[in-house]
């Protein structure tokens, strides 16, 4: 019988197409997900997208009880774990519910998958902890640094325990995924990023005014020593990041310890040369105006990807343009997120 892969928080954004790419490459999985920032609308999709059942629990991985049930009744050899809060500006308001949610509630996960001996994890981390870069491209071997909010240092936090937890007994085999900045959304246009309330992050505040809910962007900052003084980031394609999750499973299975793989294209974009890809893609366009810095933010950053090519057998197959096509698509197939249904005719030409 195949073993099953219990994916935590696989109903949100990166989680549902990371569910996407394990059914297509033969895994059994099993969602858990409490639903606090998505909603049961993804699973249906998820079924219709891979023409398969999607086991599905509602629960938060910090009931031990849930836990153990699980991993009784199901025969599961690896945790996929997404499950997290991730807002920046919320966790500078509400650090409690993040190291609650985020830190304890992983080492919930990570001692129940002890009691019932379930040792292979992959982690989403983020490029986050590499706090202000001292070299760019970043590689792996730069060590971490201090990140500047409580989001950031949950992340650490969890991968300074998972690294403690490897070296504490040798059957853990535990792959920390950083990721850069994953954007865009599975070619269907049937599962992407539905964030709750108001966004935060470049792309979905972007897509929010290409849709005319919100009346303009703002441009954090045009006075950073950048070729056209804003931010820079290394955005990755959500998909392409899925089946990084995918080569990390398999290459954790004929290991031990503690693995940190970078995963992002390499490549960096500003935000102005993002804001003219979308209109030049989409023929929209988006009024924008320059506000002060944002707290926090780093001048540039981006990946050397290397490593995950070198050991996971693993690289981005999509562009900036495939990026933006499939965010848009996902955008305007549905407006109002997972709320309304999937609307085929709603798909919309791009260049
Ligand atoms: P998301 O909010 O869309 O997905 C997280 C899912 O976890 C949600 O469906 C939520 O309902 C669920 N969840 C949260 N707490 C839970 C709990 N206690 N029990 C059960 N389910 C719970 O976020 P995402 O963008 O898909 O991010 C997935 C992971 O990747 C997170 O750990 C996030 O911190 C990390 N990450 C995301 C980004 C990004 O830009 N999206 C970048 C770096 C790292
Ligand atoms: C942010 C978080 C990071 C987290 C990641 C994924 C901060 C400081 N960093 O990364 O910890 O892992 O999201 O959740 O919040 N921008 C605008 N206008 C906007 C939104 C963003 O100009 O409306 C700019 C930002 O200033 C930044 C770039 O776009 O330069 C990318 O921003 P964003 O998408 O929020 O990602 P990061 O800041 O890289």
């Amino acid at each position: 019988m195949r073993k099953t892969t219990l994916i935590t928080g696989g109903a949100g954004y990166i989680g549902s197409h990371t569910a996407v790419a394990l059914i297509n490459a033969g895994h059994n999985v099993l969602v858990l997900d409490n639903l606090c920032n998505s909603s049961r609308e993804c699973i249906s999709r998820l079924e219709q997208l891979t023409l398969t059942r999607v086991e599905f629990i509602k629960g938060d991985i910090r009931d031990a009880n849930l836990l153990d049930d699980i991993f009784r009744r199901y025969d599961i050899d690896a945790v996929v774990h997404f499950a997290s809060l991730k807002s920046v500006a919320e966790s500078v308001r509400k650090p409690l519910d993040y190291y609650a949610n985020n830190v304890a509630g992983t080492l919930d996960l990570c001692q129940a998958m002890a009691r019932n001996n379930v040792f292979q994890l992959v982690f989403s981390s983020s490029a986050t902890v590499y706090g202000e870069p001292t070299r760019i491209p970043i590689a792996e071997d730069v060590g971490t640094g201090k990140p500047v909010n409580p989001y950031g240092r949950t992340k650490l936090m969890i991968e300074e325990l998972l690294t403690d937890l490897c070296h504490s007994d040798p059957r853990w085999s535990i792959g920390l995924l950083r990721y850069f900045n994953p954007i865009g959304a599975h070619e269907s246009g049937m599962i992407g990023e539905d964030p709750r309330g108001r966004p935060n992050n470049l792309l979905p505040c972007l897509m929010q005014v290409a849709i005319g809910r919100m009346p303009e962007l703002t441009v954090y900052g045009n006075d950073y020593p950048t070729a056209d003084g804003t931010c820079v980031r290394d955005y990755i394609h959500v998909v392409d990041l899925a089946i990084g999750h995918l080569k990390a499973l398999q290459v954790l299975q004929h290991n031990s310890g503690i693995n940190f793989w970078n995963l992002g294209t390499g490549t960096g974009y500003s935000v102005l040369q993002i804001i003219q890809s979308f209109e030049d893609i989409t023929g929209i366009t988006i009024p924008y105006r320059f506000a002060p810095r944002r707290e926090g933010d780093i001048a540039q950053c981006w990946a050397d990807p290397g490593k995950a090519g070198r050991e996971l057998n693993w690289t981005a197959q999509r562009d900036l343009h495939q990026m933006i096509v499939d965010a848009w698509r996902w955008q305007s197939c549905n407006p109002q997120g997972y709320q309304a249904s999937f609307e085929i005719s709603a798909l919309i030409a791009v260049k």
